[in-house]
């Protein structure tokens, strides 16, 4: 048996901002549990949902000394889905209303964090051979695996990799702080190490430090070694491109499946997705107060709103979009630009355009059923979920080809009747309207193969299971 510990800040159901949520609590239930003991290891939030809380037990306590002084950590356990959860307790850390805060606080939790799971390893009664980290709020673990835990047999020959889920967020610190937070020595903070455009950085420490290296699909992979995606660290990854992988998402096909979902106004599958659509998209428009109309094109939004994913371009287009016949349905929160540009549109044309600036689980799914496409113009993305949900309620996906997106999305051909929704290359406003309103002309004029269309992108098959065997190809080759 191959024991692996996932370290991840958040994991669904617990925890979710965004995809890497979705990947840390769905990808560890489909390992083969014949050879491998996937478990997971997130800080105890105060805000956790109180039911979740209430199935958590206390497992153990120590001090540890942290930033000048002895600290309190806590270690609960709790199993779901039959999976087993441990959570890094501190109330003075991972108190308040959000996983996420100030970005020195974050820092600071996230570095207090990264200690407290080595620390906390021996009393688990769970010798980890891979510690599986995500993201930069995990980037030290390989870090003070090398540094501080080598000494006691216990640690030695434990493994560590890096996946890296969004480059763009690296966990930079003004290198004293840093210092003087992390509790590294000088050796670490050099240029060949943590040092980064004069900053401590946390996952710069991890794709130095770990045995290897995994991103989230192979065009994000390829990307990130070069300057326009590199974030300043190409320059490393193209060192490390021998231990660099991509292995695409899955998403939780349980989770996400239009048959089976108590969300949706009507259930409904591959044989009957267009009365089913049909009958979420009534109700969504009702339910939004949108003009009730079956042969409107219902474009769904549902993101975080930063400039990652292309607001920028929606912005710009969106009077035009405005002009046509269709209707904008928008789900996220994020920069204030963009909340505002959605509530704007909808305050303007209330029978096109619905802005709803909240997080909603319900109202996510119920938007991905309804819509007959889904819009996703990222400027990057590592791979992106949405347009894999999307896929598989049968929404068309309108992407720009980058990432995942390219990896995923397959652009339909006139000619051939082949792919699974649209694309368009450049990062352009026109190119990405011309996309919209070509997806929006088969709709209109070509309803046949627009129901090809949806079938294959029924068909194409982002559960875990392809990705999950090449984790555990990873995983052997690492420990043999
Ligand atoms: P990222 O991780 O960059 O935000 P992904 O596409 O990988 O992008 O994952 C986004 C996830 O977050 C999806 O599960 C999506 O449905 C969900 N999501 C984003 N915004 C909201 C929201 N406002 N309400 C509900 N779910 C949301
Ligand atoms: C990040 C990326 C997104 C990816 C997710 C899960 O948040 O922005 O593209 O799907 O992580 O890996």
């Amino acid at each position: 048996m191959k024991n692996i510990l996932f370290a991840s800040s958040e994991v669904v159901p617990f925890i979710k901002t965004g995809g890497l949520a979705d990947v840390a609590g769905s990808l560890p239930k489909c390992f083969d549990k014949r050879y491998f003991d996937v478990r997971v290891i997130l800080p105890k939030y105060a805000c956790i949902p109180q039911k979740l809380k209430d199935g958590m037990a206390y497992k153990t306590h120590f001090y540890m000394y942290f930033n000048g002084q002895n600290r309190y950590v806590g270690v609960l356990e709790s199993q779901y889905e039959g999976i087993t959860f441990y959570f890094i307790d501190n109330e003075y850390y991972f108190n308040g209303d959000k996983p996420y805060g100030d970005w020195h606080w974050d820092i600071e939790r996230f570095m207090f964090f990264d200690r407290s799971v080595l620390s906390a390893l021996p009393l688990l009664g769970f010798r980890p051979d891979i510690i599986h980290c995500h993201d930069w709020q995990t980037g030290l673990i390989p870090v003070y695996l090398h540094d501080s835990f080598q000494g006691g047999e216990f640690f030695r020959g434990i493994k560590t990799v890096m996946t890296i889920h969004n480059l763009k967020f690296q966990g930079n610190e003004n290198a004293e702080r840093f210092k003087k937070l992390s509790g590294l020595s000088d050796y670490y903070l050099t240029y060949d190490k943590l040092l980064h455009q004069r900053d401590g950085n946390m996952l710069k420490g991890g794709i130095v430090y770990a045995d290897a290296v995994t991103t989230v699909s192979d065009s994000y992979a390829e990307e990130i070694k070069t300057g326009f995606y590199g974030e300043g660290l190409d320059g490393l990854l193209r060192a490390r491109s021998h231990d660099l992988r991509g292995i695409v998402n899955g998403i939780d096909y349980d989770a996400f499946d239009p048959a089976k979902d108590d969300m949706i106004a009507c259930k409904y599958d591959k044989n009957t997705v267009t009365e089913g659509k049909l009958a979420n998209k009534r109700a969504l428009q009702q339910q939004l107060g949108l003009t009730r109309d079956d042969n409107k094109f219902m474009i769904g939004i549902v993101s975080r709103l930063t400039d990652q994913k292309g607001f920028d371009l929606i912005a710009y287009m969106m009077e035009r979009f405005c002009q046509q016949d269709l209707q904008i349905v928008v789900l996220g929160t994020g920069d204030g630009k963009y909340e505002d540009m959605f509530r704007h549109f909808a305050w303007k044309y209330p029978d096109k355009v619905s802005a709803n600036i909240y997080y909603s689980e319900e109202m996510s799914h119920k938007i991905y059923a309804a819509s007959d496409a889904f819009l996703m113009p990222s400027l990057f993305e590592p791979c992106g979920l949405s347009q894999l949900m999307s896929l598989r309620y049968g929404t068309l996906p309108i992407v720009r080809e980058t990432g995942g997106l390219r990896d995923t999305v397959q652009p339909y051909n006139v000619f051939e009747k082949t792919g699974t929704g649209f694309s368009f290359t450049n990062y352009n406003a026109h190119d990405m309207y011309n996309t919209v309103m070509f997806a929006h002309s088969i709709y209109v004029v070509n309803r046949e193969d627009w129901n090809g269309i949806v079938s294959r992108a029924m068909s194409a098959d982002f559960s875990w299971q392809a990705s999950a065997k090449k984790y555990q190809e990873m995983y052997d080759w690492l420990i043999g």
